[in-house]
């Protein structure tokens, strides 16, 4: 079982360990990436905070967390960017520095220079010599769904085309993990989308995927794992079905100008109520109770039960007080 901080104390399913191919069950071969209790800490900042994880080969698993997770920290200690204070990362049974020297790792970060008056062909060609072997760059640009841009200079390429470009460049080694942190920021939903189906198709080989992002659906359309970080901690880990899962409950939301606050709050199962304007919003795992508690004892209106989502359960676990059980799920930000 994975480490998991219950955030309301519910008992969450989780995935055993996968059988890789060719392997008879109960047999485990080097992980594509292993963390033993890891921290991390920028002086008073614990960054990654006693993380153990666990991805095995061929897995596209998501780091999903608000700012200041510890997605990217988490990350760079994966490629050999920095060091845990406490705990050992392992990378395909060996150091973090040796695999990727070895061509093992491909990173696409979200920064990182690209010379601008270079072709996009130019650019990944250039970067090929600088290996001792690497795949073919026709191979590379198909496989990164820029073979159409290959004449046009990376100046003139767009965010997305620019990290697809990143992409294919990471592809040059034939890297058995691919580590992408936040690889689709500021992209719009068709790029995103295409930039995904790109790296989708490729990993259907059997790449090893570990990306950070913010972005909820893109972790629940692409991912098979999802890892949920709040504060350095692992606060869910497994299918989005799973993670969707472990935020039980429902929304009610009514009009009820005036609403009181503090009855509500007091009913039964009641776990917060959050006030917009006339809107009340009650997170609760007895929606029959308040639904009927607002039909009948308030002058309440437009009464609507809303069963959570992945987005619910994200807000409610990566919050900065909605992994105590009784908060619920307070207002933030996602993206
Ligand atoms: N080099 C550093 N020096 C000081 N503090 C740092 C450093 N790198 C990260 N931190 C702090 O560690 C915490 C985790 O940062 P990290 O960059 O891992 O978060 P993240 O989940 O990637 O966030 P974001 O979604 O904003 O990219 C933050 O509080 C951050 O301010
Ligand atoms: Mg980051």
């Amino acid at each position: 079982m994975r480490a998991v901080r219950r955030g309301f104390g519910l008992a969450p399913r989780f995935r055993g360990p996968i059988t890789l191919a060719g392997m008879s069950a109960g047999q485990t071969g080097p992980a594509a990436v292993e963390l033993r209790s890891v921290s991390r800490s920028f002086g008073a900042v614990r960054a990654v905070d006693v993380i153990d994880l666990r991805l095995e080969l061929g897995e596209i698993a998501a780091l999903l967390g608000p700012n200041g997770a510890g997605k990217t920290t988490t990350i760079d200690m994966i490629l050999g960017l920095g060091r845990p204070d406490r705990g050992a990362v392992s990378v395909l049974g060996m150091s973090p520095a040796a695999a990727v020297s070895r061509g093992l790792v491909g990173a696409v970060l979200q920064t990182g220079g690209l010379l601008k008056d270079l072709t996009v062909r130019e650019t990944v060609r250039l970067t090929a010599s600088l290996y001792a072997e690497s795949r073919p760059v026709d191979e590379v640009l198909e496989r990164a769904g820029i073979t159409h841009i290959g004449g046009r200079l990376v100046g003139n390429c767009s965010g997305g085309e620019q990290q697809r470009l990143r992409f294919a460049l990471a592809l040059l080694p034939d890297p058995a993990l691919m580590a992408l942190d936040e690889p689709t920021a500021g992209m719009d939903v068709e790029g995103r989308r295409d930039f995904w189906s790109a790296i989708r198709r490729d990993a259907e080989r059997g790449r090893t995927v570990l990306f950070a992002t913010h972005y909820l659906e893109e972790a629940d359309a692409y991912a098979d794992r999802i890892i949920l970080l709040r504060q350095g901690r692992i606060v869910a880990d497994g299918t989005a079905a799973e993670v969707r899962s472990l935020s039980a409950g429902r929304s009610v939301r009514a009009i009820w100008p005036g609403a009181d606050r503090a009855t509500l709050a007091g009913l039964p199962g009641v776990r917060s109520v959050e006030l917009r304007g006339d809107r009340v919003i009650i997170q609760t795992v007895d929606s029959d109770a308040v639904a009927r508690f607002l039909l009948t004892s308030t002058p309440a209106r437009d009464v609507e039960i809303v069963t959570h989502n992945l987005e619910d359960a994200f807000l409610a676990m990566t919050s900065d007080d909605g992994a105590s059980a009784g908060q619920g799920v307070p207002e933030a930000q996602v993206a």
